[in-house]
């Protein structure tokens, strides 16, 4: 028997809808996030760090090291390209994804961003000794880097569908924001 939706559900609940991306410094939470929004919409996750790092077999400060940033971008660029031929995703990029030219255009439209807004110096907190896995924060003010990197990027950031600022919120809190927003 054929059966009838009693309710039209809101985009963020169809699994053939538009990925929804999430971007922002690393330390925002996009992973954790990620994970937890993807769990509560019953969409599939990936985070795009993790995926690349599979594939390649290696971490991705080993890739930094051995082929350098231009190449883990065009990584990042291809992975954005294979993602065209599904939908319904949520999907945690690294915060450099946006520099990319063309990169974000691969999902968007009709893929909706949302920008976890932080400041460096709580995303650094937040990272703790994860610091250590991110090649671009190496130096010895990676408040400072950040900072910097932060100024290169605010203008993709900011162009998003939605921003939360996360400054003061648990994951679970940013996550029920963010659902509030698709419905
Ligand atoms: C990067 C962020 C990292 C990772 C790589 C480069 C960046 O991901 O992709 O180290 O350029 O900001 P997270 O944002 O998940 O830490």
């Amino acid at each position: 028997m054929a059966t009838l939706p009693t309710s039209r559900p809101g985009l963020a609940a169809e699994a053939d809808g538009p990925h929804l991306i999430l971007v922002g410094l690393p330390g925002a939470g996009k992973s954790g996030v990620g994970k937890y929004l993807a769990r509560r919409l019953g969409r599939r996750f990936m985070d795009f760090d993790v995926e690349i790092a599979r594939r390649e077999g290696k971490s991705v400060a080993a890739i930094f090291a051995e082929h350098g940033e231009a190449h883990f971008r065009e990584l990042e660029h291809a992975l954005t390209a294979e993602l065209q031929s599904v939908a319904g995703m949520v999907l945690a990029p690294g915060g450099g994804w946006v520099t990319r030219p063309g990169t974000v255009a691969l999902l968007r439209p009709p893929a909706r961003l949302a920008y976890l807004e932080v400041t460096p110096a709580t995303a650094v907190r937040r990272m703790g000794a994860g610091v250590a896995n991110r090649p671009l924060l190496q130096g010895s003010d990676p408040v400072g880097e950040l900072d910097r990197l932060l100024r290169a990027r605010q203008r993709a950031y900011e162009d998003a569908d939605f921003v939360v600022n996360v400054e003061r919120l648990t994951l679970q809190q940013v996550g029920t924001r963010l659902l509030t927003a698709l419905r």
